[in-house]
């Protein structure tokens, strides 16, 4: 009988990788914690209106790549394709914007029928942020600084670029659109088939085109900085000083304009060269008249999300991942013979009370000896404890190193425990500070 297989694009995060996941989350939870953002979990299944009235009608995102059935009552609903839509609905629905301000984040799965590649999935992860009722230009920089010192955090910050553009306010921006579309028109047929379908529906997106025809064409294409409003012009001068002031480097890029219709102001991405074509890393933007465009109140917001497994791709190839991500067993405890068993169980647990953060997996199953060290070397630990009739009767401990050469001592309790810390303690916080 022929087996299943996963569906294309939606990969399975194994035991092995996943504490890679783990190691990003731990960092990224903390830092959101410190900075007083508070969790939010949404549904991944919306109803279809959400997406089409926030991210837009003619996005690619909308019109091409949603997971969008008729549910059994006969809705139609969409795997969320994004985390934005799904946390304004929820604020609304729950009142959380009515007079009070809100940080936010979460975490979790998005779905876009993309054409899969490396660091472009069909079901993805994103830690998504965002902010509402602030105005000002303070919040964007407080967004933008949170996700710097993640960088550092995680080891990839000279790997990665700021790029900062401004969209104006909807009204400047329309007013651009209508100079862009004049400006274009003649050019229509040097422009490739995607752009020119882009001019009737979303002719900023023109300037997101990879084809270098087109980019030459739109290099010359009039600039969104003469239509740019006053009010959105002193918005993103602040945003630049205070991350001046910061010492946060950036390069104001006009050709980002992001491939979701809701944002307004300031839009940025980061990117990195180190991953090819799926180069951005985070991006996110304002949002301000998101909340009134579903139903609300008009209420300012801005936001970003990141997507996980490029993050990870990109630590991996930078070299920034801890030198042990991959060992999920520090120790693993053996009795020679099920005789054993009852002390060696006891053992386990007294070890894991004593050495906090100890990862021992206690050998289960039986078995002739040499099975039960073939076993210990598989479960990847560093040692094997093993208790045989003259440890019990002693009360040592003989420890066999299963990486460095295999070599068997035999230890008191109390030393045992020194070496157990020692182990975490390298584990947790790295030879060289990773
Ligand atoms: P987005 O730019 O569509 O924005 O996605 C954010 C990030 O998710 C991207 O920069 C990328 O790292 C990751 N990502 C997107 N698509 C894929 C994919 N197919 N495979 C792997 N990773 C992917 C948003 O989703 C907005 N909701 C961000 C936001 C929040 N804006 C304001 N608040």
């Amino acid at each position: 009988m022929k087996k299943i297989q996963s569906v294309r694009g939606m990969p399975d995060v194994l035991p092995g990788s996943s504490a890679r996941w783990q190691w990003l989350e731990t960092r990224a939870k903390a830092i959101l914690a410190g900075w007083g953002y508070r969790e939010i979990r949404l549904p991944v299944l919306e109803h279809t209106g959400l997406f089409a009235r926030s991210v837009g009608e003619s996005t690619d995102i909308v019109a091409k790549e949603m997971y969008t059935f008729t549910d059994r009552s006969g809705d139609s609903v969409t795997l969320r394709p994004e985390g934005t839509a799904g946390c304004v609905r929820a604020c609304e629905e729950h009142g959380l914007l009515y007079n009070q301000t809100q940080r936010l984040w979460y975490a979790g799965p998005m779905f876009r029928y993309e054409r899969p590649q490396k660091g472009r999935y069909r079901q993805f992860e994103q830690i998504g942020v965002e902010c509402f009722g602030f105005e000002g230009p303070d919040i964007d920089a407080e967004l933008i600084i949170m996700t710097a010192e993640l960088w550092r955090t995680l080891g990839v910050a000279d790997a990665v670029t700021l790029e900062l553009n401004t969209l104006g306010s909807p009204e400047a921006r329309a007013a651009y659109r209508e100079a862009l579309v004049e400006w274009l028109t003649p050019r229509r047929e040097e422009l490739d088939a995607d752009s020119q379908r882009r001019l009737l529906q979303n002719p900023l997106r023109i300037f997101d085109s990879k084809v270098a025809k087109t980019q030459e064409i739109v290099a010359d294409a009039p600039s969104f900085m003469d239509y740019l409003d006053a009010g959105s012009a002193a918005h993103f001068d602040g945003l630049k000083g205070l991350l001046d002031a910061a010492g946060v480097r950036y390069v104001v890029n006009p050709r980002i304009v992001r491939g979701l219709d809701y944002y307004t102001r300031t839009v940025f991405e980061w990117t990195t060269d180190r991953l090819g074509a799926q180069g951005t890393v985070c991006a996110g933007g304002r949002y301000d008249g998101l909340v009134a465009q579903l139903g609300g109140r008009t209420t300012p917001a801005v936001g970003f999300a990141m997507g996980i497994e490029r993050v990870l791709l990109l630590a991996d190839e930078v070299g920034a991942l801890p030198d042990h991500i991959d060992r999920e067993v520090d120790v693993y405890l053996l009795s020679l013979d099920d005789a054993d068993l009852a002390a060696a169980l006891s053992l386990s647990r007294s070890l894991r009370a004593e050495v906090p953060g100890l990862r021992l997996q206690m050998h289960c199953g039986g078995g002739k000896p040499k099975t039960r060290l073939k076993r210990a070397d598989a479960s990847g630990a560093e040692v094997a404890l093993i208790l045989g009739e003259s440890e019990v009767a002693a009360g040592t401990i003989a420890v066999k190193a299963l990486r460095a050469g295999g070599d068997q001592r035999t230890l008191t309790r109390e030393a045992l425990l020194e070496e157990l810390r020692a182990l975490v303690a390298v584990r947790t916080e790295g030879r060289d500070g990773k």
